[in-house]
């Protein structure tokens, strides 16, 4: 058995997506560490569940920065002094500067409400209703310099009904993507993902598309086998 795979969150917002790596550590199926957790806004509520977890929270806020690349340059540092493996991008709502990312990619994953490519950047729920999609869903994928656009390594899908708003959406895809990132940061945790030039490999084969989340919370390959 591998030592625990050392993460730290980035995250703006409730941090369910923290809460529900936290709840699954705690039920032992997730093998990691909480290096800490950073934030951009201070009274978010990621960081009071990493202080309620005893996990170290950091905020830094952009205001007390020259600019973008003075606040990341900061944030980053203070992520990397607690020596991470793994930065896990959970609602984490900035976009970090390119030279920065650069640093840590293939380390940077994020999850995104959306089937990348579809869809980049904001407003997802209210994007596909618009299209008039049947499917939406979510992506966990690496972190690149351009936005939303890194090698996405799976993703959760449902089914989008006709009474459906941008609420009802974001509410059903919830439980989805914390099952994802649990699963993802899982295949992390058991060295078992990695970024190539040319996409992401699973137990060193590169994977041909992205793994999908079963209802049984299996991560699935195209063939439907269990990955
Ligand atoms: C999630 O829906 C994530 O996909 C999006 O922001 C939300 C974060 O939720 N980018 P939480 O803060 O983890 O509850």
């Amino acid at each position: 058995m591998p030592a625990p795979l050392r993460i730290a969150v980035l995250a703006s917002g409730r941090g369910s997506n923290l809460a529900a790596l936290l709840a699954a550590r705690e039920a032992g199926s997730l093998p990691v560490e909480f290096a800490g957790v950073f934030s951009d806004r201070a009274a978010c509520g990621a960081l009071s569940i990493a202080r309620d977890a005893g996990v170290p929270a950091l905020a830094l806020s952009p205001r007390d920065h020259f600019d973008r690349l003075a606040f990341d340059e900061a944030l980053f540092a203070a992520v990397e002094a607690v020596q991470p493996a793994l930065i896990v991008c959970a609602g984490y709502m900035r976009i970090i500067e390119a030279v920065v990312v650069e640093r840590f990619e293939g380390r940077m994953i994020n999850i995104h409400p959306s089937l990348l490519p579809a869809y980049q950047g904001l407003r997802t729920h209210e994007r596909v209703l618009r299209a008039g999609d049947r499917v939406h869903g979510a992506s966990v994928h690496f972190v690149s310099a351009e936005l939303d656009a890194g090698a996405v390594i799976a993703q959760a899908r449902i089914a989008v009904g006709d009474g459906d708003t941008p609420e009802s959406l974001a509410r059903r895809l919830l439980p989805h993507e914390h099952r994802l990132l649990a699963a993802c940061v899982g295949l992390f945790a058991r060295r078992r993902v990695a970024p190539t030039p040319f996409g992401v490999a699973l137990d060193g084969a590169l994977l041909q598309e992205p793994l999908r989340l079963a209802d049984d919370g299996t991560l699935r390959d195209a063939a439907g086998g269990r990955a």
